[in-house]
């Protein structure tokens, strides 16, 4: 379903059949509730997906095609995740996803640290680039490499792992400038829906990470992730969405600061779609519009093509 969250989905929907749940759940930022509806649709179970109100039109209707029951809630997604973590006590035949069955839905996202390693002929890269929103995502890119080190299906060192958010949700980055691990809740307002977590479950975890690896927490604004997007579908030809100009983003910023070597293998985890966050490029660029006529398109384009 265009995001990453297909493989978390995957690995939490396998175990809520095993352990005999009956209704697939999630609290989320967009991206989840896409794959939730999706997976659920094709295992013939019932679902309901909790989403803030606000968010992007594209997410919502690329979600409710699935005919899950798409719940917005008036308020950001902590007060969606509160709500969930309070329904999922009362539904015990109901599987939460990312609440009550958050440690296999984590596990999904070993899998992209271990594609990474195939992809790159079973080594590490030096460095990995990747959003944090809960920091599930990143700290399991972690896990994924250290476990198949250990099991010998990687050589290689650990990657440098740097993690990119949006200064409009930035709790961990904050952490991170503070020389802290304490992640103080706040009120998130960036264009990068799928990353505004104000308090994140996994926060501490991913500064430890970064630390341990000799890596940085970033944030950059919403103009830089909107030039990230940009960046990135200039120069390869891959259209993402506000997660992944973010992630981008960061890797320009941290290339500016001179923290890159050029000689560094570097990965750019680049986790959802442009075609669900389309408002982030609405005016960026401009439309040509010419009459149907060979001297209408010579005059357009006089002197440069
Ligand atoms: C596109 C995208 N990238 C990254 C993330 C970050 O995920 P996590 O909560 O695991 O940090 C999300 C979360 O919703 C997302 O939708």
């Amino acid at each position: 379903t265009h995001s990453f969250k297909d493989r978390v989905v995957s690995v939490a929907s396998a175990c809520a059949r095993d352990l005999g749940f009956e209704v697939l759940a999630c609290a989320s930022t967009g991206n989840l509730a896409n794959a939730v509806a999706a997976q659920a649709a094709a295992l013939g179970m019932q679902s309901f997906v909790f989403i803030p109100s606000d968010l992007e039109e594209q997410k919502i209707l690329a979600t409710g095609v699935y005919g899950t029951n798409v719940v917005a809630v008036n308020g950001n997604y902590d007060d969606v995740n509160r709500l969930c973590t309070e329904l999922s006590g009362e539904h015990e035949s109901w599987a939460f996803v990312n609440v009550n069955l958050r440690p296999y839905y984590a596990e999904g996202s070993k899998t992209l640290a271990y594609e990474i390693g195939e992809q790159l002929g079973w080594t590490t890269p030096d460095r990995v680039v990747a959003p944090i929103a809960s920091g599930s995502l990143f700290t399991k890119i972690g896990k994924g490499f250290r476990e198949f080190r250990e099991l010998g299906l990687l050589t290689g060192e650990q990657p440098t792992m740097s993690g990119a958010q949006a200064v409009g949700c930035s709790p961990v980055a904050q952490a991170w400038e503070a020389g802290t691990d304490v992640c103080r809740p706040v009120k998130p307002d960036t264009i990068a829906k799928s990353l505004a977590i104000g308090n994140p479950a996994d926060g501490p975890y991913a500064i430890d990470l970064a630390k341990a690896t000799g890596g940085s927490i970033e944030a950059v604004t919403d103009d830089e992730i909107r030039a990230g997007i940009r960046l990135l579908a200039e120069t390869t030809g891959i259209f993402t969405g506000t997660a992944g100009g973010t992630t981008t983003a960061t890797l320009a910023k941290l290339a500016e600061q001179g923290a890159i070597d050029p000689d560094e293998r570097v990965v750019l985890v680049i986790t959802g779609d442009g075609l669900k966050t389309l408002d982030a490029v609405r005016g960026s660029f401009e439309t040509h519009v010419i009459e149907p006529s060979y001297s209408a398109f010579e005059r357009e384009f006089a002197g440069v093509a």
